[in-house]
């Protein structure tokens, strides 16, 4: 990632997180006790969610931002793991909750990014949510991304994409983010 991402690591952007992203998309969510984060970057949401878990495991691709994450999070409930959100290694229905933010315009294909919330979905406890949010696409996000990856997501279709795999009871806010919330199924009867 370019250096516009040194912005993750600020008070303010923990402040952004923690105040207009995380309350509205965990509203009315029963957590549970264990929480799959996907691409945690430098961890201001791992820092707020830790401590509305039992377990958090924190699934990020860079190897250096991983073992950075296992510093900083050493002696507490949560998991830092170096791997490729894509190919979760998790069995199905391991997690109650799983979150992802600010993360999807980075995975570099639409396939990729299926695969990712598929896997989510797969590793859900039937009834678990999906919690997440992620920048829209604009020239200033585009501009931002130079020799970056930039592949942001468009709402309307991600919903689709939501359902086709598997998500109802799907809540999409949409202004200059995409914040959302989305529940696996009980199992059918
Ligand atoms: C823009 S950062 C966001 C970090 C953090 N979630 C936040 O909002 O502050 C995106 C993160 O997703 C990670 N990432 C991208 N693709 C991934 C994948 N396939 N599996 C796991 N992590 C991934 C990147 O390495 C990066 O740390």
């Amino acid at each position: 990632m370019n250096k516009w991402h040194e912005l993750l690591s600020t008070p303010e952007w923990a402040a952004y997180l923690h105040e207009e992203v995380l309350p509205v998309v965990t509203r009315g969510v029963e957590l549970g006790d264990d929480l799959l984060e996907i691409g945690p970057g430098p961890g201001a949401s791992t820092q707020w969610l830790r401590h509305r878990v039992k377990r958090l495991v924190a699934v990020e691709l860079e190897p250096e931002a991983a073992a950075a994450r296992g510093e900083r999070f050493a002696g507490t409930n949560v998991e830092a793991v170096a791997g490729d959100a894509s190919a979760l290694p998790y069995p199905d229905a391991s997690f109650d909750t799983v979150g992802m933010f600010t993360m999807l315009h980075h995975v570099p294909t639409r396939a990729m990014q299926d695969a990712i919330v598929a896997g989510a979905f797969r590793a859900l406890r039937p009834g678990g949510a999906l919690i997440g949010s992620d920048s829209l696409a604009s020239d200033r996000l585009h501009r931002h991304h130079e020799n970056d990856t930039y592949n942001p997501v468009e709402p309307a279709a991600f919903l689709t994409r939501l359902q086709t795999i598997g998500f109802g009871e799907i809540m999409f806010e949409v202004s200059d983010r995409l914040l959302f919330r989305a529940r696996k199924p009980q199992a059918a009867e």
